[in-house]
Formats: C-alpha cells, structure tokens, sequence
C-alpha cells in the first residue's frame, strides 16, 4: 500500500487538532500535527525545539527547513500508512516539497480539506482551550469541558494554557494564517483536490462530513 494522506487546512482554532483526533479514532488513520510534534520538542529540550521555541511563542511560523527535515524523517519512519496532516503544510513553499517528496515515494495526496470557522468563534475557541501537560488531550472550558475542572479525563494530568493562547498572539497567528497559508486553499483547489467543511458546527458533524472526504475526487468534483 502506498503512503496516502489528507490534509486539514484552516486557520488557527479551526479545530484540525480536535477533527483529526475524532477521525483518526474511527478510521485508523495516524493523526499528523507538527504543532504537537514541536511542542514535543520543545519538552524534551531537543534542538529542533529551542529553535523552534521562539517561534511558536510569539505566533510566528516556524522555518520551512526545520518543518520539511521533521515531517519528512517522521514520515520515512513510519512505512506505509495513511496520514491526516494537521497544520502541515503551511507556506506556498511546504505544499510544493511535500507535493515532490510524495512524488519520489509513490505516496499519495487525496483530499486538502478547509476547516471554516468565523474568527469570533476562533477566538471563544482559543482563549477558552485548555491541553492536559502530561498527554497533551485538548479540553474547552465551556465547549469540551473535562468532567473535573483542570483535570484531564483520560489521565488525570494537569490541564494548562497553551502559551500562544493569549489573546494578542491569537490575533497575529490569524494574521500569519491569512498572509502565509491563506494561498493554500487556491492552490489545492487548482489541483482539483479541494473542499470546504462547516466547523462551526458540533465537532460530531464535521468530523462525519470530513470522514466523508478521506478518498480522492472523482475528476473535476472537487473545489
Ligand atoms: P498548531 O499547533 O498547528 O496550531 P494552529 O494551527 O494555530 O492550530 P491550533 O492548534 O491553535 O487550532 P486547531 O485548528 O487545531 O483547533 P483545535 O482543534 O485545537 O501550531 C502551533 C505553532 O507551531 C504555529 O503557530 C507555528 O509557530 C508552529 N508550526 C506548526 N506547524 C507548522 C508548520 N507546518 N510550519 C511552520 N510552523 C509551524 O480547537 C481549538 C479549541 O476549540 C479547543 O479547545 C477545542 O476543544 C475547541 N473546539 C474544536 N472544535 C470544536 C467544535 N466543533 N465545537 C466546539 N469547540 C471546538
């Protein structure tokens, strides 16, 4: 079987983290998110997470180089399977390696799917998440609240904020996302494997439409 993947685009707070766990749960897909494979970086005081670091923190993206190196050696580790990349690519620059690193390995790109979501709700989103510290679960303090507050449900860890969650950083990730990634969305569309999924909704219903969308377009359906 050949190497297949979708990707989740959309802007910070879409929800790609929360839909590609949902999905991943129920179709064996491997949930793929450099936001979460930096942020273990950082943890373990790699050098790829000091360098990193200082990025993320201030809502900047991280160089093309330092992601491409990771995503690549993650993927090469990892033999034949099916991926939902979550947060990858970003930049013009990424879709146009990934697309010539999935070429030399015969892997396939089935579906780039847009996450839209207004920027109020992206705003309740991320000042109100909370990430348990130890297994990195995703919580809402209103929307996907954990059963004890500040408590993770599945492993009893702490739950924090993420440190890119204050609200000033939010509203320039939105900016970057707009500036860097925004070009995304014309670009997969012109390669005919583009949709769209209301994520505005409850997460049940747009991880079911997303679900819907994990193989390729039948020709000249998709945008
Ligand atoms: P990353 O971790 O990828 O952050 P992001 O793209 O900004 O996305 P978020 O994780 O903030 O939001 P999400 O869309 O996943 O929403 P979530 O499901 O969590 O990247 C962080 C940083 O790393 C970047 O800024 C950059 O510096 C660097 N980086 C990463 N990848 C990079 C790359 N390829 N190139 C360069 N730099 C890179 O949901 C948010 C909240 O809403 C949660 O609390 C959740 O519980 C809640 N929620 C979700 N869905 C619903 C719903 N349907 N209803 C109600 N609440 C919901």
């Amino acid at each position: 079987m050949p190497i297949q993947a979708i990707i989740l685009l959309g802007a910070p707070g879409a929800g790609k983290g929360t839909i590609a766990d949902d999905v991943c749960r129920e179709t064996g897909y491997i949930h793929f998110s450099t936001g979460d494979m930096l942020r273990a970086a950082i943890k373990q005081g790699a050098p790829v997470g000091r360098q990193a670091e200082q990025y993320i923190n201030r809502g900047a993206l991280v160089p093309d180089n330092l992601i491409i190196e990771i995503v690549m050696q993650r993927i090469d580790s990892g033999g034949a399977a099916k991926y939902v990349f979550d947060g990858f690519p970003r930049t013009l620059d990424q879709a146009r390696l990934l697309d010539a690193e999935f070429k030399k390995r015969g892997a396939s790109l089935n579906r780039a799917i847009l996450l839209e979501v207004a920027k109020e709700v992206v705003l309740q989103r991320l000042t109100g998440r909370r990430v348990c510290r130890n297994c990195g679960a995703n919580f809402h303090v209103h929307n996907i609240p954990p059963k004890k507050s500040g408590i993770c449900d599945h492993c009893g860890g702490a739950l924090e904020q993420r440190p890119d969650d204050m609200e000033a950083t939010i509203l320039h990730r939105l900016e970057v996302f707009q500036q860097q990634t925004a070009a995304l969305i014309a670009y997969y569309k012109s390669r005919g494997i583009l949709a769209r999924v209301d994520s505005s909704r409850p997460r049940k219903q747009t991880a079911a439409d997303v679900m819907k969308l994990l193989e390729p377009p039948p020709a000249s359906s998709a945008g």
